[in-house]
């Protein structure tokens, strides 16, 4: 009897621990963060104005009339035709640029935990660049200093050769002997290469080599583009968009976030902004309409005729590769800008980095991973604990993790 009560006690305490969380857990607060970015970002920012103004501070703005502002935000329309006069003087300075506001079918609480995250929001430290880095070493030149080192040398044997051949002749004047001139430049060799022929088969086998390796280079650099930039069919720009805008890549490029490819944004995306921004300051009004025209839209309507945007690849792996953005930007914590390069500097998409074989092994060589970061690597130190502390001893021991370690050299982790 005793020992059941003993057990039981514990128990009953967990349990009504686990009831009170369980409770307390449904009446949560709603995440401001993630309600904003998937209701409001396409338009606002928290800090900056976009389509619509900056959303810090809409509380404050609108003391005393918050009645009307969650009217607003749930069906601005109606909230337009009950003659407000905030709502008209918003609507009027706003309007002009950024069309309507479109209804957002959120509850009270949820608005409000939007503003919370507004007002309280700070715009994210610059990321400081840590040590590690990998630098990308350009081709050396080292095949011409060969050649050059070669012919002076081919030039210092001539001259000393006939330094020889006066002095030996100086010799035999002295004994009174007579002249001779040089030994052929061709038949010396001759005579070199047979008395040495051991030292002729390395050197042959050295030369023959040497030039293999150099074929061998050559022939996998066909297909490399770095650097490649075509041009597309919209003259969009990166720089304006992720670069002016702020607006973040995986909004576009949202496959990055559950996918293998990061994936070009359909124009349905463009839209969420474009339905209201029909002009732009550098191409007017010329290229956004590139986005109606696909789209069949003529402004007000949608005529059901359309035309996709045939955006050109830049990107090619062959197919033998496997490669995931959601095991780099996901699981791997490496940004973007990792392998793309600064792309809120460019227009349209451009090859960063070469996309060989030797590209990828030197990063995953050299990259380490945080194993405290993710549930991901809680299962991979688990399983490295499994081959005993010794092994994992041996991971750590130089007091850090690369890629490389945790099987990022294995022929097919990245070949089918
Ligand atoms: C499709 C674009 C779009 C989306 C999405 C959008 N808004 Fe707006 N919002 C606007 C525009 C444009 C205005 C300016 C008024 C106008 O012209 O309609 C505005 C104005 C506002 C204002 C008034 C700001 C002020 O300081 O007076 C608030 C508040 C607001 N939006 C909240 C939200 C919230 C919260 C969300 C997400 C749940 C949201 N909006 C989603 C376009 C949008
Ligand atoms: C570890 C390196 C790496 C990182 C990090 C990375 N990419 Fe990529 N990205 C690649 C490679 C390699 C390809 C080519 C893939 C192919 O051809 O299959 C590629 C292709 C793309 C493409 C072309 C479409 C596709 O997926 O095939 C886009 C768009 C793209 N990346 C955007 C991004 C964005 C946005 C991020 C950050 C969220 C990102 N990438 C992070 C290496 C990387
Ligand atoms: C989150 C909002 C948003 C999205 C999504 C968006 N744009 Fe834009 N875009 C803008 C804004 C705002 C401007 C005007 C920039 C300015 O006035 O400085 C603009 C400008 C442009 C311009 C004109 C550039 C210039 O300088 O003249 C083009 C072209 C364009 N966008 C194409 C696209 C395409 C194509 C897509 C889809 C792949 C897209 N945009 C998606 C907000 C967006
Ligand atoms: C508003 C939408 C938008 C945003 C934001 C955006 N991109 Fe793009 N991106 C596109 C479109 C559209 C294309 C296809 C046309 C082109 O190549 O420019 C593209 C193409 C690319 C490509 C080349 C893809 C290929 O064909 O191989 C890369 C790489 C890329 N983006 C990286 C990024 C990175 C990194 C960021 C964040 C800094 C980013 N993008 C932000 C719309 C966007
Ligand atoms: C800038 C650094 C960087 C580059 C470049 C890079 N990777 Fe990675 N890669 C990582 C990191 C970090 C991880 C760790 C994520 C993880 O633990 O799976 C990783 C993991 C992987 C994995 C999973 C390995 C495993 O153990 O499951 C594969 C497959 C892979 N990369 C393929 C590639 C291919 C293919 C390329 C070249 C086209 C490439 N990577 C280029 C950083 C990089
Ligand atoms: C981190 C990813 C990764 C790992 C690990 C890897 N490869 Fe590759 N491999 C690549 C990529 C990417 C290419 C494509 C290079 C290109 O197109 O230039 C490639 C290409 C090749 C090619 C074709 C020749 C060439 O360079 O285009 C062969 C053969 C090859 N790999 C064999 C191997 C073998 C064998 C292993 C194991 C020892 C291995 N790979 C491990 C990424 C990897």
């Amino acid at each position: 009897m005793n020992t059941i009560r003993l057990i039981n006690k514990p128990f009953f305490f967990l349990f009504t621990i686990t009831l009170f969380f369980t409770v307390n857990a449904s009446f949560a607060q709603p995440d401001g963060a993630k309600l904003f970015k998937a209701n409001c970002a396409a338009c606002h920012k928290p800090d900056k104005d976009l389509v619509g103004p900056a959303l810090k501070g809409a509380l404050e703005r609108w003391e005393g009339n918050e009645e009307m502002l969650m009217l607003w935000v749930k069906n601005p329309q109606k909230a337009l035709e009950t003659g407000d006069q905030q709502v008209k003087k918003l609507y009027d300075e706003w309007s002009p640029k950024g069309g309507m506001m479109t209804p957002q079918s959120l509850n009270d609480e949820e608005i409000m935990a939007v503003f919370a995250y507004a007002d309280a929001y700070a715009p994210p430290a610059p990321k400081v660049e840590q040590g590690g880095k990998i630098t990308y070493v350009k081709q050396d030149d080292s095949w011409l200093w060969l050649a050059v080192l070669s012919v002076l040398l081919i030039t210092a044997i001539l001259v000393l050769r006939s330094v020889v051949n006066v002095l030996q002749n100086a010799i035999r004047i002295e004994k009174g002997e007579d002249l001779e001139s040089a030994i052929p430049v061709g038949d010396s060799i001759g005579n070199w290469l047979s008395n040495n022929k051991v030292l002729t088969f390395f050197i042959t086998l050295f030369i023959v080599i040497a030039l293999f390796i150099k074929v061998w280079d050559e022939a996998l650099a066909i297909g490399v583009y770095e650097g490649y930039k075509p041009v597309q069919p919209i003259e969009y720009s990166h720089e304006v968009h992720a670069g002016k805008l702020e607006i973040e890549c995986v909004y576009c490029h949202s496959g990055a976030l559950q996918s293998r490819t990061a994936m070009i944004p359909s124009a349905n995306v463009c839209m969420n902004c474009h339905n209201a921004v029909s002009e732009g300051p550098l191409t007017g009004t010329e290229e956004i309409q590139k986005i109606y025209d696909a789209l069949g839209w003529d402004g007000s309507a949608y005529t059901g005729e359309t035309t996709p945007i045939e955006w050109v690849k830049v990107h090619n792996l062959p197919d033998h590769v496997y490669f995931s953005h959601q095991q780099h930007y996901v699981v791997g914590d490496v940004d973007c800008t990792e392998c793309h390069g600064d792309m809120t500097k460019e227009t349209v998409g451009k090859q960063n980095a070469k996309l060989t074989m030797a590209w990828c092994l030197e990063c995953h060589n050299t990259m380490e991973i945080d194993i405290n970061s993710s549930a991901y690597y809680d299962e991979v130190h688990n399983r490295l604990l499994e081959h005993g502390e010794e092994e994992l001893k041996g991971y750590l021991e130089d007091g850090k993790i690369t890629v490389r370690e945790l099987g990022g050299f294995e022929c097919s982790k990245c070949h089918y």
